[in-house]
């Protein structure tokens, strides 16, 4: 039998379209920063590679070109550029990237995925197919580096089609692996799409890339790499059936046995109450009042009534269907008759943005709406909310659950995937040994939900309940090492699996 490799013969390519602090949507983002910043340290040389939206090229202080890369005919011209993260405050500063620098396709003003109008950008097979087909090549015997991975780590549909190009590939195979942030992205396209892909005709099978007569990026992802991982022990349950499956069911029950669940961790220097300079005034686990400060200068500059005393609920998201802002919008005009204020920054889609912005306007002083993207306001969210919500349809893991916890802002969640696996309700039971951090309701219906809001606002007034609530969450640990671990040994035993 062979032997099972060391750490320190873990190299592994990470492939994702999107990373903290050059480009980021959401917790894809946060993850890629600060995963292989975990793992570096257990000693996994790991490196990433990333598409070259102009906020990635103009992120990069240094950059040295990749020579001798192989002309795909298929694809625009490009350069590779190998770089390192930047330096930034959080942990992940050094860790080294390969940047695709192809200016028809990424060079343009808007998000990764989409126009400044919320529209799929219409070239986005080819545009992820080259991220995943430069990601195979990295780790083929065609690379021109001196530098091999062993692990392909994929995440999302946008590098999906790299186990298939692996697979392709008539030669020492590399271990595949296939992360899902979220079932609901799929990246289908129709099957017209595969004369650009430079895939074989073959690889249109329902034995492959084809879904539904179209192409789907994700399900050779699923079909073809050798583990699959999701980022809770919940969600991965949940992905095997319907509705959770997103039509993917099938295929997931079928590979069971090579699916495992990790839950995410936070970037514990980014997101520390301690030290966050994004706050009006830091705190501790000993200090929690001096929270109170961060609550008044969140008021003011939302322009909400200034109190004190007055339970204070935000929400960070995107909005899509999936974070539950249709629920919000029901529940919203009983809210603004509770005792309680609410601040809300996100954006997505057009008409949920229009809704959300409305509220304001209708409960003007006690609910405040942001729409855009804005890292500095939602930290201070975190520190400023009495109490944060995540009224999820799904949730494959989430993190800002994970950071209210951490800022002793106790999070109001639906019970499902990460959610369920991070928060843990608030009953006497919970209180009496003391790992109650947060409140979970389980009908994703108004009434459910508003419950769960009352639960929050009668705890916010009894003190001893709520500083429990605050410790307990401020003192559980989520910082990465755990997952890191357990990626690090799934990577080994995924290697030695492929090996016998
Ligand atoms: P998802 O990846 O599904 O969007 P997560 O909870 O995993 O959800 O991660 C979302 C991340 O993106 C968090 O770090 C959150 O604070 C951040 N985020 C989402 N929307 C915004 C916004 N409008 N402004 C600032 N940060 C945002
Ligand atoms: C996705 C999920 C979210 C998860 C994140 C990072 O976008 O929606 O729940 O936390 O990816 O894994």
């Amino acid at each position: 039998m062979p032997s099972t490799p060391l750490s320190q013969d873990l190299n592994v390519l990470f492939i994702t379209s999107e990373v903290y602090p050059l480009i980021k949507t959401g917790g894809l983002g946060d993850v890629s920063a600060a995963l292989p910043a975990a793992l570096r340290e257990l000693g996994v040389d790991i490196r990433l590679v990333i598409p070259g939206y102009p906020k990635v090229l103009a992120g990069l202080r240094y950059k040295r070109k990749v020579t001798g890369f192989p002309e795909l005919s298929h694809f625009p011209p490009f350069v590779l550029w190998s770089a390192r993260l930047p330096a930034g405050k959080g942990a992940s500063k050094g860790v080294p990237i390969f940047v695709i620098d192809c200016p028809i396709l990424y060079q343009r003003v808007g998000g990764p995925y989409t126009d400044t109008a919320g529209k799929d950008w219409p070239d986005n097979a080819l545009r992820f197919g080259l991220l995943s087909k430069i990601g195979a090549i990295l780790a083929s015997e065609a690379s021109p580096l001196n530098w091999r991975p062993n692990i392909v780590h994929c995440n999302d549909w946008q590098s999906g089609l790299t186990p298939a190009y692996l697979h392709f590939f008539q030669e020492r195979k590399v271990v595949s692996l296939m992360a899902i942030h979220n079932l609901a992205f799929q990246g289908v396209f129709p099957p017209s799409a595969l004369a650009q892909l430079d895939l074989p005709a073959t690889s249109f099978n329902i034995n492959g890339i084809e879904y539904y007569g179209d192409i789907s990026f994700l399900k050779a992802g699923l079909y073809y790499s050798d583990h699959i991982i999701t980022v809770s022990p919940t969600y991965a349950k949940e992905i095997q059936s319907a509705p959770l499956g997103f039509g993917l069911q099938g295929l997931l029950a079928s590979r069971s046995d090579h699916i495992s669940g990790i839950i995410n961790g936070i970037d514990s220097v980014e997101w520390d109450p301690a030290t966050d300079p994004y706050l009006a005034q830091n705190y501790t686990i000993k200090g929690i009042a001096a929270k109170g400060i961060n609550k008044n200068a969140l008021q003011q500059m939302m322009g909400l009534v200034i109190d004190p005393d007055i339970p204070l609920f935000g929400m960070v998201s995107r909005h899509t269907y999936q974070k539950g802002c249709n629920l919000l919008l029901q529940v919203a005009p009983f809210l603004s008759k509770m005792p309680a204020q609410l601040v809300i920054l996100g954006s997505g889609e057009v008409g949920l943005d229009r809704e959300l912005a409305a509220l304001e306007k209708n409960y003007s002083g006690k609910i405040a709406v942001r729409i855009g993207f804005d890292e500095t306001l939602s930290h201070l969210i975190e520190g400023g909310a009495d109490s944060f919500l995540m009224p999820s349809h799904f949730e494959p893991c989430g993190l800002n659950q994970m950071y209210s916890q951490r800022y002793g802002t106790p999070p109001l969640v639906h019970a499902t995937g990460g959610l369920l696996d991070t928060v843990v309700d608030c009953t006497p039971a919970t209180l009496a040994d003391g790992t109650a951090s947060g409140f979970l309701f389980y009908e994703m219906n108004p009434e459910s939900f508003l419950a769960g809001i009352q639960r929050v606002i009668d705890s916010y007034h009894n003190k001893e309940t709520w500083v429990s609530l605050q410790r307990n969450g401020m003192a559980k640990d989520f910082s990465w090492k755990p997952s890191a671990t357990a990626y690090r040994d799934i990577y080994l035993s995924v290697l030695s699996r492929k090996l016998k």
